[in-house]
């Protein structure tokens, strides 16, 4: 809790556009964390930055306040990973291994576009989708610190 109060985040501060700097994985991970309360059915976010940037380490944060569980792995091995919360799903899709001139050809929008959530790393591979509504969240490394911009794009 008191790392949360040092990086001064409240669900309301994330709404428009913001800007912060974790010091640590764990901060991102709080980081993560109190953006998700502010997430609901039909969300979708996209998560870009550099690899080892923290996109994982962010949506861990987002799956930990949703399904109070840890996860250990990181999606690049499986494209799609499913938790059921609540009444809906939530959907970690990791693009990095996928071609971007074939990322509609796996039926994407079967995912993105309906009632659940979406958190989406390497989401600049989904070409076309810049215009919809979505949470748009980049991480630039910054040696250990990581500055994290939150955009709603809507
Ligand atoms: N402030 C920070 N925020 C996030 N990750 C950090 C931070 N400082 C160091 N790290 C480390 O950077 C790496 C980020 O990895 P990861 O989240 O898998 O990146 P990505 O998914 O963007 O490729 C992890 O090893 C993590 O421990
Ligand atoms: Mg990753």
């Amino acid at each position: 809790m008191a790392k949360n109060k040092k990086l001064n985040i409240s669900a309301t501060s994330i709404c428009k556009k913001n800007i912060f700097v974790t010091k640590t994985s764990q901060e991102t991970r709080n980081l993560g964390k109190k953006f998700a309360s502010i997430l609901k059915g039909g969300d979708i976010v996209f998560l870009k930055g550099d690899l080892g940037s923290g996109k994982t380490t962010f949506t861990q944060g987002i799956i930990k306040a949703f399904c109070n569980k840890d996860f250990a792995r990181s999606s690049s091995f499986t494209l799609i990973n499913e938790y059921d919360i609540a009444n809906l799903r939530l959907f970690h899709i990791d693009l990095y291994r996928l071609n971007p001139l074939i990322v509609w050809d796996i039926g994407i929008e079967e995912y993105i576009y309906g009632k659940n959530i979406s958190i989406i790393e390497w989401a600049d591979r989904l070409l076309g989708a810049e215009n919809d509504n979505h949470w748009d969240i980049e991480i630039e490394n910054m040696n250990s610190m990581r500055k994290i911009k939150i955009e709603s794009k809507r």
